[in-house]
């Protein structure tokens, strides 16, 4: 279809809609089912892991509630799975309550819901540089202003995120709310340090803002000790959630399949974020819930996310040491230690979003920088995905990478050769003078 049939209905379209684009990532899936692909992109994890015994154990167990399970919900969740995710919540070291426990169709749609909640257009929000572009994408149809601070190897630089509130009150602008993803980052792989968290709430309380902690990986920790959550930290000062918003999902520790997430928050925001999803969903699915209930009431779900630990390190490793091994010296990354990211950044003059095409003819794939920041930074960086992919395949997919970095590089030499070279030249040969 041309593309001017997809824009016959441009003068209808809301403005919200012009600062929106489709999440690389997202279009990237396409290429993963391409035969022979290595994809590095996508953010998958390893559902094979799982069994088909096991799934068929517990969706038995649904079914003898046929009734309830093809039935509407409450908007907040039915009960059984609140009390799941008050367990998984103390397994990570916070104390939950289960009446601050609200369901939501994944953390995907918490962040829709905290955007729909809190951001009228103009305000802003302060998140780390880069940040997982689902996230961007959520608040973008509510039109804010993305503030990005500063990351390091020990997550945002509470610094940086300090004189940004800083100027930004001194502009008029309304920062609303510090988004963050604390624990291996999507897309660097960092984690921020136990004394950052600290400081970001102490910054939050400051500048009276509310943060949103949206922790997918927490769990998926394959060395090191865990940190406690931002949640957890609040609580020092009081048990009930007071500016912390904790978004949390069984993507990672179950399926993404199950669509299922939740939000930890004050009763006050989760009453403005079930009026947001009544709009949106209606509830959550019951046949999901009940599904994801009978599984943590009846597996060793802990185990479970030991066994995928247990893989993904050997995948992390796969990929760190080939990395050591195949790319040249200008290239850098991070060393996660947990989840399923990392985050390379290649020479300044290397385009990784121009050079992706080369990438996918020789059969890889990885998802570019510049999708994690609004506003264009990020070209030269790339998101690395080592969960689900087998590390024989993660070995030859980062070997081909460098080949295509390296001619990249070659490339950029050979033009630099040419530019001098020309500059030392005559402008007319002594050929072209004899005749
Ligand atoms: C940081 C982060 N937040 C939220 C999500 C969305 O997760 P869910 O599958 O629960 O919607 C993802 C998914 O990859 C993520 O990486």
């Amino acid at each position: 279809m041309p593309l001017v049939d997809l824009d016959r209905f441009d003068f209808l379209y809301a403005n919200r809609v012009k600062g929106m684009k489709t999440a690389a990532t997202r279009d990237l899936m396409a290429t993963l089912s391409r035969p022979g692909i290595i994809s590095l992109a996508g953010g998958f994890p390893d559902t094979r892991t799982f069994g088909e015994e096991a799934f068929h154990e517990i969706s038995k167990n649904v079914a003898a509630d046929s009734a309830q399970a093809l039935q509407y919900g409450p908007t907040a969740g039915l009960e059984g799975i609140k009390d799941v995710i008050v367990d998984v919540m103390e397994a990570e070291g916070t104390r939950a309550r289960q009446e601050d426990v609200f369901i939501t169709t994944g953390a995907q749609q918490g962040l829709d819901l905290v955007g729909k909640v809190f951001l009228d257009e103009g305000d802003a929000v302060l998140c780390e540089g880069p940040t997982y572009a689902g996230a961007l994408n959520a608040f973008a149809a509510y039109r804010p202003r993305v503030i990005h601070a500063q990351t390091d190897r020990a997550g945002m630089m509470p610094s940086v995120a300090r004189e940004a509130l800083k100027k930004a009150r001194r502009q008029g602008v309304h920062v609303k709310f510090i988004y963050t993803v604390p624990n291996f980052q999507n897309p660097t792989g960092v984690t921020l340090a136990a004394e950052r968290r600290r400081e970001l709430l102490e910054i939050a309380r400051e500048y009276d803002l509310v943060i949103i902690e949206d922790n997918p990986y927490g769990m998926l920790r394959f060395e090191g000790e865990a940190l406690p959550t931002i949640a957890a930290l609040e609580q020092e000062s009081g048990p009930e959630a007071d500016r912390v918003v904790y978004l949390g999902t069984f993507s990672k520790i179950f399926a993404p399949g199950v669509r299922l997430g939740w939000v930890h928050a004050q009763p006050g925001i989760l009453h403005k974020i079930n009026i947001g999803k009544q709009g949106a969903d209606l509830c959550s699915s019951n046949l999901s819930q009940m599904l994801v209930y009978a599984y943590f009431q009846n597996a060793d779900w802990r185990a479970y996310v030991k066994r995928l630990t247990t893989i993904y390190k050997e995948r992390r490793d796969a990929m760190l040491d080939s990395l050591a091994e195949f790319m040249p010296k200008e290239v850098n990354w991070t060393h996660p230690q947990g989840g399923l990211f990392v985050w390379a950044t290649l020479p300044t003059y290397i385009d990784a979003t121009a050079m992706l095409p080369r990438a996918v003819s020789k059969n890889v794939a990885y998802v570019p920088g510049e999708g994690f920041y609004a506003g264009g930074a990020g070209k030269n960086c790339m998101r690395l995905n080592f969960s689900f992919v087998e590390p024989q395949n993660i070995r030859r997919g980062i070997e081909i990478l460098a080949e295509v970095i390296r001619e990249r590089m070659e490339l950029r030499g050979d033009l630099e050769r040419g530019v001098r070279s020309a500059a030392h030249m005559p402008t007319t040969s002594p050929m072209q003078r004899g005749r």
